[in-house]
């Protein structure tokens, strides 16, 4: 008896020993540590570190670690000049993953540094894209400042705050792995093909841009300005789920509970917007949380990853279309993570579909159908 898993639901496509997801207690672990200690204590640079290499760095480690991403976080010349010749109105996503194509056709052989060059060079092509529709010059990167520090260096033109830098990084930290997530299934489906790196990395972008999945974050904000007043969320929460519409930023496949990585960029987002033009923003969000938790947690659907960051990432400067792009610029440390992972043991995926047609028809010539 053949049964169809509709959207590979409990389908196990390896072992891993990245992260693990405990969806009933709302748990989450990075190759064995708890994501509040990462976001606590750690920084993109070693949490990048330990999910790519599987233990905490030393401080010699992360120096030499730190100093390659420094290094490679300047962009080519003829990327440059193509991200200058672009239209200023396109999606960010596209811009980022044709940037990707554009990298890997420029890219030859399998330059040991490539995945620590991927990684740094993202956040500079989002800026840089960003500045030039801001219709301001691109700020090249600094190579004093930390990841996070010279992300908003360059989106920026000043050095940001320590809190500013702070909230990034470890906004950051919680987007970058999630175990077997839509994204990261689609660039090891193309790995396993045997296929270059940036391929697997544009399908890994390719996939997370979709609204129910990296793009809700964008939603999910659109859903704040929609409702503008605080004392208005309930009755929109009613009205959108009566219409059949869902909440953006809620629910999840494994997390059955509230998402620890929520839990964190609430109280991030609270923090960054206090005494802030985006207060109220906050305020709205926090309304909408509370009036879908009373209608959707007897369903096991509560906030995911995307409710609040739109939020942390709109106070920090960032235009909403962009918001995917900085998920995509953290989980491509997940996404090469595991790709490395399962080709340490690699079989070429091809699943079945249950065939439910006639066969052996005759062919009919074109004057007698
Ligand atoms: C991410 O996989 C990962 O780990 C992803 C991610 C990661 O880090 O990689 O965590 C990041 O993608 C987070 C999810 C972001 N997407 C959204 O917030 C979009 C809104 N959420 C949903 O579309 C949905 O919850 C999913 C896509 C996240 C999960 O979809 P499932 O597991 O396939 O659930 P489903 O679509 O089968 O829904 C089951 C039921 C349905 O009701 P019934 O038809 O059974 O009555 O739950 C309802 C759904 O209508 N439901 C919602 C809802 N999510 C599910 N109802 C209202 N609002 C919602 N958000």
């Amino acid at each position: 008896m053949v049964e169809i898993k509709k959207g590979l639901e409990d389908v196990y496509v390896k072992e891993t020993e990245i992260t693990y997801i405990d969806g009933q207690l709302g748990r989450l672990y990075y190759r064995g540590y708890s994501i509040f200690d990462l976001a606590e204590f750690s920084s993109f640079e070693e949490t990048s570190y330990l999910l790519l290499y599987g233990t905490l760095p030393t401080k010699n480690e992360l120096e030499d670690y730190s100093n390659k991403l420094r290094k490679y976080r300047t962009i080519p010349d003829n990327l440059k000049t193509f991200l200058k010749s672009l239209p200023t109105n396109l999606n960010p996503m596209d811009v980022l993953r044709t940037s990707m194509s554009y990298l890997g056709m420029l890219e030859r052989g399998n330059d040991p540094d490539a995945q620590i060059r991927v990684i740094a060079s993202i956040p500079t092509i989002i800026a840089y894209y960003h500045r030039i529709t801001d219709g301001l010059e691109p700020v090249e990167p600094s190579e004093e400042l930390g990841h996070a520090e010279n992300f908003l260096y360059m989106l920026k033109g000043k050095r940001p705050t320590k809190e500013e830098a702070n909230a990034l990084d470890k906004a950051l930290i919680l987007h970058m792995d999630h175990e077997m997530n839509a994204s990261t299934f689609a660039a090891i489906v193309v790995a396993s093909t045997l296929s270059d790196l940036y391929s697997a990395l544009v399908a890994g972008i390719a996939a997370l841009k979709g609204p129910l999945h990296g793009g809700a974050n964008y939603e999910a904000l659109k859903m704040f300005m929609e409702v503008g007043d605080p004392n208005k969320a309930e009755e929109y929460v009613i009205e959108r789920l009566r219409s059949g519409k869902r909440i953006m930023g809620f629910g999840h496949r494994v997390y059955r509970t509230y998402d620890p990585r929520a839990r964190i960029l609430k109280n991030i987002a609270r923090e960054i917007t206090k005494n802030t033009q985006y207060e109220t923003l906050y305020e709205i969000a926090e309304r909408i949380e509370q009036a879908a938790i009373k209608l959707l947690s007897g369903k096991g659907i509560f906030p995911n990853v995307d409710f609040y960051s739109g939020i942390v990432f709109y106070a920090l400067g960032f235009r909403p279309e962009f918001f995917p792009t900085l998920f995509a610029s953290a989980r491509v440390v997940g996404w090469m993570a595991q790709v490395n992972e399962y080709l340490k043991e690699n079989r070429i995926i091809r699943p079945k579909a249950l065939y439910k047609g006639e066969v052996g028809k005759p062919y009919k010539p074109i004057d007698e159908r």
